[in-house]
């Protein structure tokens, strides 16, 4: 008996109403989120690009445990900074092992295994990058989150200023491949261990008497981090901030060529930058230039970086110039959303396999085997025996052809092919069926 096939009921969705009981436990911790296939598909996409600008620019890949000594962190990213002084996650672990952190950030992480695996000794300079999830005890808010993702590249092993301006290079490509609009980098150049201080001291001496009138965050830098009085962002800092004595006045000359020298790449590639005299960064081991990247949409910075050429001696170990840049994955998420950036189409797969009875089940099951092994992509709806339900899966997942599979069709060898756009179908032997879906791939 011939199959009677109804045509798939049209843009009806396949979904379906499931009661969540109120004794459902559970809560995603504060601070956190899951990652849905559909934000999966704008990872995807930025996982590609870093990918292949990282291979362009020779960056290897590297990845370091999410838990750390948390000494690194106090040493490298600074005791002065936020990130230390508030934000980490910190685990006690028994048995005198002391105190881990989850990393907040992966730059001091990376400069360790970069020394502990001795691949200081074969790689110098080293190109490094990295993707994965990092961790800041953070209010949360508007693209803040708690566990967040950052892609990055680090290199070490030399203060060539073509670095620097690499780096941005690089970064600022993955924005641009991403069709993100708009973007601008900010950067200035805070100096090195013999301009910084007498800078700082300059700077102080301007805030000196006006502490009271400061807000409370930066009557603690004042003493704590004096550079952080110019980032603040507390309306009542404003007009001490416009006046207040400017770095790049007072970088040394070796410093100021370096500076020079990076604009001077950037222009040469037609990178857009804002020289910004109170971008100063939150982690306390920068020296010279330091970025960040903003896009229209999102108020916050898509990526920071910098260079760091004295982590590796604050951390116990040689003398290694280093640059480097982290953009949040989240962030550049936001951003495409914001500016309505359509993805490139997914992948469809070519067919849906339909069966109808057990015994055409088990054949279709094998049947999707063949298809793998021939490197078709075929997709099933095992779940769901009606004729007309898997039909509608085929016309949800916008598949050209239903391979059809009856229990007639099992018994006599073959298999039913259905145009999902005409409606027309022909009948061929099972045997043939993946060499003739090949050929119309
Ligand atoms: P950072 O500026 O602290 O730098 O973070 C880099 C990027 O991570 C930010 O621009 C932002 O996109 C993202 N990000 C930071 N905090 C959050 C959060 N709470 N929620 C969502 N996204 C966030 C660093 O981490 C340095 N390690 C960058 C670097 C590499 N410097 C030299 N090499």
């Amino acid at each position: 008996m011939p199959i009677n096939i109804p045509r798939a009921p049209k843009k009806k969705e396949v979904t379906q109403k499931i009661r969540v009981g109120k004794k459902f436990v559970s809560q995603l911790p504060k601070g956190m989120h899951d990652v849905l296939p559909a934000d999966f598909a704008y990872v995807e996409r930025i996982e590609k690009i870093f990918k292949k600008v990282a291979a362009f620019y020779g960056f290897e890949r590297i990845e370091t445990p999410v838990v750390e000594d948390v000494k690194l962190f106090e040493r490298g990213t600074g005791l002065t900074s936020e990130v230390v002084q508030k934000q980490m996650f910190l685990l006690k672990v028994s048995g005198g092992e002391g105190t881990l952190a989850l990393r907040p950030e992966y730059t001091p992480g990376v400069a360790r295994a970069y020394i502990e695996s001795g691949l200081v000794h074969t790689m110098l300079p080293a190109k490094f990058y990295y993707e994965g999830p990092v961790f800041r005890h953070e209010q949360p808010q508007h693209g803040r989150f708690r566990q967040f993702h950052q892609i990055g590249f680090e290199i070490f092993g030399s203060d060539d200023p073509s670095y620097d301006a690499q780096v941005i290079v690089a970064t600022y490509k993955i924005f641009d491949e991403m069709k993100i609009k708009d973007v601008v980098v900010k950067i200035n150049s805070i100096g090195c261990k013999n301009c910084r201080p007498a800078y700082v001291k300059k700077l102080k001496e301007y805030y000196k008497n006006k502490q009271s009138k400061l807000c409370r965050d930066c009557a603690k830098r004042y003493n704590d981090n004096p550079l952080r009085l110019l980032d603040c962002k507390e309306e009542k800092c404003q007009p001490f901030k416009a006046e207040a004595p400017q770095m790049l006045d007072h970088l040394c000359a070796s410093c100021k060529r370096h500076f020079t020298s990076v604009l001077e790449y950037l222009d040469g590639v037609g990178i857009p930058y804002l020289i910004d005299q109170t971008l100063v960064r939150g982690l306390d081991y920068y020296t010279r230039t330091v970025f960040e990247i903003f896009a229209a949409g999102v108020e916050s910075a898509l990526g920071g970086g910098g260079r760091y050429d004295y982590l590796f001696e604050t951390l116990g170990g040689p003398k290694i110039a280093a640059v480097g840049s982290a953009p949040g994955v989240e962030r550049i998420i936001m951003a495409a959303k914001a500016q309505n950036i359509q993805l490139p189409p997914k992948l469809r797969p070519k067919a849906l396999l339909i069966y109808m009875g057990d015994e055409a089940k088990k054949k279709a099951f094998v049947l999707l085997e063949e298809f793998y092994r021939a490197g078709i992509v075929v997709h099933e709806a095992f779940s769901r025996d009606s004729l007309k339900s898997q039909l509608r899966v085929a016309d949800k997942e916008g598949v050209e052809l239903a391979l059809i599979l009856g229990q007639r069709e099992v018994f006599e060898e073959v298999i039913i092919v259905r145009d999902m756009k005409s409606g027309n179908q022909e009948t061929i032997p099972l045997k043939r069926i993946v060499e003739e879906i090949k050929k119309r791939v």
